[in-house]
C-alpha cells in the first residue's frame, strides 16, 4: 500500500466542487424529482460549503447555493420592462369551441399539413419571468401588466427550483440572454399549513393558493419568501434565438436539461380529438394534484406554425386555455358553526346541504371570520353559491338570492361554544379568540400541536392523541409524560411493541431544544420564528418568564402587542405552574448551545445595515458583527446602537438621524470590527 497522501484540495477547489455537487443534487431533487442522496447526506455537503465560505468569505459567489436568501430586504419593488411582452390566453370552455379553434388554425395555416399540440396543466399561480445572462440568473420579475412587471429577483432566488446557474451541456456555451417563463405556485398541503399559522397568529388567512403565491412573491424581505413553500414550473422561453428547439415539446425537454423544473403532466398529441379527450380526463383528475389548476393550456407544437399564426393584442392565435365550466353550485347553508383552534382563535365554518361541485361532494366550507361573513352578506338558512373557482378548496361566494324571510345577520357568539368563557376580539385583529387557556378544544388542539409540530413525536399520530384525550388519559401536556407503556397498550390498535415505541418517542421528546418547548406552549402570537428568537435572547425560561414588556420588545420581531401578550401569558398562575411541571418532568427550559448567539465584544449591541457596501457583501458584514455578539436587525429604532451606511441608503438613514442613532461609514465599521 502506498503511504503517499493525496493532497487535500484547496478551499477554492473544494468550494467549487461542493457547489457543483449541491447543484447536481438540487437538480435531481427539485427538477427530476428523483433524488440520489438522503437528505442528511445532502445537508453534510451543504454544511461543509457553508463552513468553508464562512471561513473564506472571499470565495462566496452570488450563484452559490448558500446565497439563496442573501438579498437584503427591499424598500419597494422596482418596475422592469420584460424583454418581450408577457401576453395572455384566450379561453375556450367547450369541446365545440375547441374544435372551432382547431379549424381556424387549420384554415390559417392554409394547407392540410398536420398540426400537433402540446397540452400543459394551467396552474393557478403567479406568472414570472426569469432572465439568465451567459448562464447566470440575473433577474426575476412578476408579469405585472404584461409589459412591465415588478423586480422580485431576490425573492425568486429563494426557490430551490430556480437554478442560479443554468446547466450547460458539454461543448455548448450558455446563451447571452435567456428569458424563461413559468408559474410560481403554492402547493396545497403547504397552503393549509400556512393558513393555520396565519390564523394562529391573528392574521387573516389567504383566500386561495393563488393569492398566497402572489403575496409571498411580493414580500419586501426575501427571508419571508424563503419560509413559504413556493414551487415553480416553467413552460416556455420569452425571447428565442435562431438556434435552439423548433417546437414547444422540444423546448420543454431543452429547459429540463438546462436545470429548469417542467411539469411532468405535459403531453404531445396529434389530433384535436385527443386534446379534447385529455382535457375532459383532466377535469376529473384535477383534484389529485398538489396544486390548483384552472384549466389546460393547449399550444400548437411547431414554432414555425406558431409564427405563421401570430398573435392578436398579445393573445396568441396558436394557443388556448381550455377552462372548465365554472365549478359553482347553489345549495342551502344549514348552519354556521364555530370551531375553536389551538390558540383560541374562533373559525366560522359553513355546514352545507351536500352538493356536487365540479365532481366533488361539498358539505362544508370555511368562512374565515365574522367580517368576511358580514361583507358577503351570508346568513344561516340562505341559499348560497358555493364555488370551486379552478380550485379545490370550496368557497361560499355569497347568497344566491334573497335572504330567507325572518333571517338575521350572523354574529360571532359572545361566549365560547365549548367553555362558555366570554370571547374577545383584540384591537386591530380580524379574528375572535377564546381567552380561556383551559378551554377543552384548546387543550386538545394544543396537544396536537405539541405532538405533531413542536415536539415532532413521530410514533404518536393525531388519532392516538384523540384517543388519549377521549379516554381521559391525557388532558394536559404534563399528562403525556406520565403515561406508562401499559396505559398506552390499552388503546385500541396498540400492542405491546407499538406501545413501547410510542412511550420511547414521547420520552425522547424531552431532549427537544428549549425553542421547541416555547413554540409548543401555544403562547399567543409565538410561532416558530419568535420562539427561537425568544430562546436565543433570554436563554432560560426563568429570564423569559420574568422579563418586562420593555425587555421583551428588545427581541427582534416583538412589538408592543406581542410583548404584552407574552408577558400576560407568563403572568398567569396556571401557565407558570404548567411550565414548572414540564421543567420538573425533564423538558428543556434552557437554550442549548446551538440556540445561543455568539458572545463577544459587541454583545448587547444592535446594528442596522443600509445601502450598498463597497468592500463587504452585506451578509459578510452581518456575519462579522454577529460573530462578535452583536445583533443585526432590519429596522432602526431607539434601541439601535448604530446604522452602517453604504452607497444610496434609503429611509433608514433618515430615521437614524431623526432618532439620533449614530451613523457609521464603511470605514467606521471596519474600525469597529478591527478594534475588537
Ligand atoms: S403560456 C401568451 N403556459 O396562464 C401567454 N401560461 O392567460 C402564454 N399559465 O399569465 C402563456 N400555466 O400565468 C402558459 N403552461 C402554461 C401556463 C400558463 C399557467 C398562466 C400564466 C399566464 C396565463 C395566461
Amino acid at each position: 500500500m502506498s503511504s503517499k497522501k493525496v493532497a487535500a484540495p484547496t478551499p477554492a477547489v473544494r468550494t467549487a466542487e461542493l457547489r457543483r455537487l449541491i447543484e447536481h443534487h438540487n437538480y435531481r431533487y427539485y427538477v427530476l424529482d428523483d433524488p440520489e442522496l438522503a437528505d442528511a447526506a445532502y445537508d453534510v455537503l451543504y454544511d461543509e460549503l457553508k463552513a468553508l465560505e464562512d471561513e473564506h468569505p472571499e470565495l462566496v459567489t452570488p450563484d452559490s447555493p448558500t446565497q439563496r436568501v442573501g438579498a437584503p430586504p427591499a424598500e419597494g419593488f422596482r418596475k422592469v420592462a420584460h424583454l418581450s411582452p408577457m401576453g395572455s390566453l384566450d379561453k375556450v370552455t367547450t369541446a365545440e369551441a375547441l374544435a372551432k379553434w382547431a379549424e381556424d388554425v387549420r384554415k390559417r395555416l392554409g394547407t392540410d399539413e398536420p398540426v400537433a399540440y402540446v397540452i400543459e396543466p394551467k396552474i393557478d399561480g403567479s406568472a414570472v419571468s426569469l432572465v439568465y445572462e451567459r448562464g447566470a440568473y440575473v433577474r426575476g420579475a412578476t408579469r405585472g401588466d404584461g409589459l412591465r412587471g415588478e423586480d422580485v429577483t431576490g425573492n425568486l432566488r429563494t426557490l430551490e427550483a430556480v437554478p442560479l446557474r443554468m446547466r450547460v451541456p458539454d461543448g455548448e456555451a450558455p446563451p447571452d440572454v435567456l428569458e424563461v417563463r413559468g408559474e410560481v405556485y403554492f402547493p396545497l398541503d403547504g397552503f393549509s399549513r400556512f393558513n393555520e399559522a396565519q390564523v394562529a397568529a391573528g392574521r387573516a388567512p389567504a383566500p386561495n393558493p393563488r393569492n398566497a403565491a402572489a403575496g409571498s412573491l411580493r414580500q419586501l424581505n426575501p427571508a419571508v419568501t424563503a419560509e413559504r413553500p413556493l414551487a415553480i414550473y416553467v413552460y416556455g422561453v420569452g425571447v428565442r434565438g435562431d438556434s435552439g428547439p423548433a417546437t414547444q415539446w422540444e423546448t420543454l425537454a431543452w429547459l429540463r436539461e438546462r436545470g429548469f423544473r417542467t411539469n411532468p403532466h405535459t403531453q404531445r398529441l396529434e389530433s384535436i380529438e385527443e386534446v379534447a379527450e385529455a382535457c375532459a380526463a383532466w377535469e376529473a383528475r384535477r383534484g389529485t394534484l398538489d396544486y390548483e389548476i384552472d384549466g389546460i393550456v393547449i399550444k400548437v407544437d411547431s414554432f414555425s406554425q406558431q409564427e405563421r399564426l401570430g398573435s392578436l393584442h398579445e393573445r396568441p392565435r396558436f394557443a388556448r386555455a381550455y377552462k372548465w365550466a365554472p365549478t359553482a353550485a347553489v345549495t342551502r347553508l344549514r348552519k354556521i358553526h364555530v370551531r375553536v383552534g389551538r390558540t383560541g382563535v374562533l373559525n366560522p365554518l359553513a355546514e352545507l346541504q351536500p352538493v356536487q361541485v365540479g365532481g366533488v361532494t361539498v358539505s362544508s366550507a370555511t368562512l374565515h371570520n365574522e367580517d368576511d361573513i358580514t361583507r358577503k352578506e351570508i346568513r344561516e338558512g340562505d341559499l348560497v353559491v358555493v364555488q370551486r373557482a379552478g380550485d379545490v378548496i370550496p368557497q361560499v361566494v355569497g347568497p344566491a338570492g334573497e335572504h330567507e324571510p325572518g333571517s338575521k345577520r350572523w354574529r360571532m357568539p359572545k361566549r365560547c361554544p365549548l367553555c362558555r368563557t366570554q370571547i374577545v376580539k383584540p384591537v386591530g385583529e380580524v379574528m375572535h379568540r377564546c381567552p380561556n387557556r383551559a378551554c377543552p378544544s384548546r387543550g386538545l388542539e394544543t396537544l396536537y400541536h405539541w405532538v405533531g409540530s413542536a415536539m415532532d413525536i413521530e410514533s404518536v399520530g393525531g388519532n392516538t392523541v384523540k384517543k388519549l384525550w377521549d379516554e381521559g388519559l391525557v388532558r394536559s401536556l404534563p399528562d403525556l409524560y406520565t403515561l406508562t407503556p401499559e396505559q398506552l397498550a390499552t388503546l385500541e390498535g396498540y400492542a405491546e411493541i407499538s406501545a413501547a415505541r410510542a412511550y420511547e418517542s414521547i420520552q425522547h421528546s424531552k431532549e427537544q431544544p428549549f425553542s421547541r418547548v416555547l413554540f409548543g406552549l401555544n403562547i399567543p402570537k409565538v410561532g416558530w420564528v419568535i420562539a427561537r428568537s425568544l430562546a436565543q435572547h433570554f436563554g432560560t425560561l426563568e429570564a423569559l418568564g420574568s422579563a418586562t414588556q420593555a425587555q421583551l420588545e428588545e427581541v427582534e420581531g416583538v412589538g408592543p402587542d406581542r410583548a404584552e401578550l407574552i408577558a400576560e401569558w407568563f403572568a398567569d398562575e396556571e401557565n407558570r405552574a404548567l411550565v414548572e411541571e414540564l421543567g420538573e418532568l425533564g423538558l428543556q427550559m434552557t437554550a442549548g448551545e446551538a440556540e445561543r448567539p455568539a458572545e463577544g465584544a459587541l454583545t448587547g449591541r444592535q446594528y442596522v445595515i443600509t445601502g450598498t457596501l463597497e468592500s463587504f457583501r452585506r451578509e459578510e458584514a452581518k456575519a462579522a458583527l454577529e460573530a462578535l455578539g452583536a445583533k443585526v436587525s432590519e429596522s432602526v429604532s431607539g434601541k439601535t446602537s448604530g446604522v452602517v451606511v453604504g452607497e444610496s441608503p434609503g429611509s433608514k438613514l433618515q430615521k437614524a438621524r431623526k432618532l439620533g442613532v449614530p451613523v457609521l461609514s464603511e470605514d467606521d465599521l471596519r474600525e469597529l470590527l478591527r478594534a475588537r
